[in-house]
């Protein structure tokens, strides 16, 4: 498999620990749940752009008193950056939970932060062949953090049985697949239906707005674009921005098949799509999304969700 970058690094950087530590010390100290902001211009909509922390100024904004609120915390959403392991281990004890196209790269993987965490029952769940190097490269990890109680499901999360066959976890995660997938419906649509409580879901996504020599081009809520059929002027305009920043995608930047006889492939990049149109997505199938944010670096978005009451009706 051909992949570019990695859409969420292990940990935080120093910037995301040191507004999540000034976060919960205003909770813990002064009882007050605040969302705190990192940009240079001290604006909540430049925080999708990661600057050095030189640049830092810190605000926070939405203050409300945290003792109204009810556990976990920063239960409203927001757009600063997310800290998906802390959320994993907050939110997984005594839980049970499932890490979905989890095995490439292994440091992405999720199922040992789960385990920390106190999770009660894991699953990596993944299309890769049962054995092959990138599960005994997950056994071996498993091995060296203690891990000795998680199920293996070979499994194709777009295919229509994915959900009787993987059953309910509590909490799901999944991370670097989504703009691989061709069909985006089938996809979160089978994510949601295995999730009891809560989701968290992680791409690679693009700016707001990406401007470049080319032209400009922007990502809202409401579109995605189809990367092998983008204009060749929108085409461009997006290469500009891929290797201004030095990313390789199967598909625009290299080239990659994106059919097989006549079926679509994973790996490529299929979609184009900024974080708000992730979070719009998952909303549209019925969750409540409590937090979302960029990850370190701002090239992938993680959205933390969670089940509503009507979500799995009929
Ligand atoms: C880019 S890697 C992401 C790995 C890891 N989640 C991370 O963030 O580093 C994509 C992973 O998804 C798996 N995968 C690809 N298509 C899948 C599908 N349809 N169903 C389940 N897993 C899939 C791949 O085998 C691979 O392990």
């Amino acid at each position: 498999m051909v992949d570019e970058m990695h859409p969420d690094e292990p940990g935080s950087s120093g910037d995301q620990d040191l507004l999540h530590g000034l976060s919960d010390l205003l909770d813990r100290r002064c009882g007050i749940a605040a969302t705190v902001y990192a940009s240079a211009a001290a604006m909540p909509g430049a925080t999708h752009r990661h600057r050095g922390p030189a640049a830092f100024a810190i605000t926070v904004a939405a203050v409300t008193s945290s003792r109204t609120l009810s556990r976990p915390r920063r239960a409203m959403s927001t757009t600063s950056p997310v800290n998906k392991r802390r959320l994993i281990q907050d939110h997984v004890a005594g839980k049970s939970f499932v890490d979905i196209g989890g095995l490439w790269g292994t440091k992405g993987e999720m199922v040992t932060t789960a385990a920390a965490g106190g999770a009660e029952r894991l699953m990596m769940a993944d299309i890769q062949a049962p054995g092959n190097t990138w599960w005994q490269k997950f056994e071996a990890r498993c091995a060296e953090k203690g891990v000795d109680n998680c199920e293996q499901l070979q499994v194709d999360i777009c295919a229509p049985d994915a959900p009787s066959r993987l059953g309910q976890f509590d909490v799901v995660h999944c991370a670097g697949v989504m703009y691989h997938v061709a069909d985006l419906f089938q996809f979160v649509g089978n994510l949601v239906s295995v999730t009891r409580e809560h989701l968290v879901l992680s791409s690679v996504v693009m700016p707001d707005e990406i401007q470049g020599p080319a032209g400009a081009l922007s990502f809202g809520p409401d579109h995605a674009y189809l990367a092998p059929v983008l204009s060749e002027q929108n085409r461009n305009v997006v290469l500009g921005h891929l290797r201004a920043h030095d990313l390789k995608a199967a598909g625009l930047t290299d080239s990659a098949a994106y059919f097989d006889q006549g079926r679509t492939r994973f790996g490529p990049w299929w979609w184009l799509f900024s974080g708000t149109f992730m979070s719009a997505l998952v909303r549209l199938h019925g969750l409540d999304v409590i937090a979302e944010g960029p990850s370190r670096g701002g090239h992938a978005y993680t959205v933390f969700a969670k089940v509503a009451a009507d979500t799995h009706r009929a």
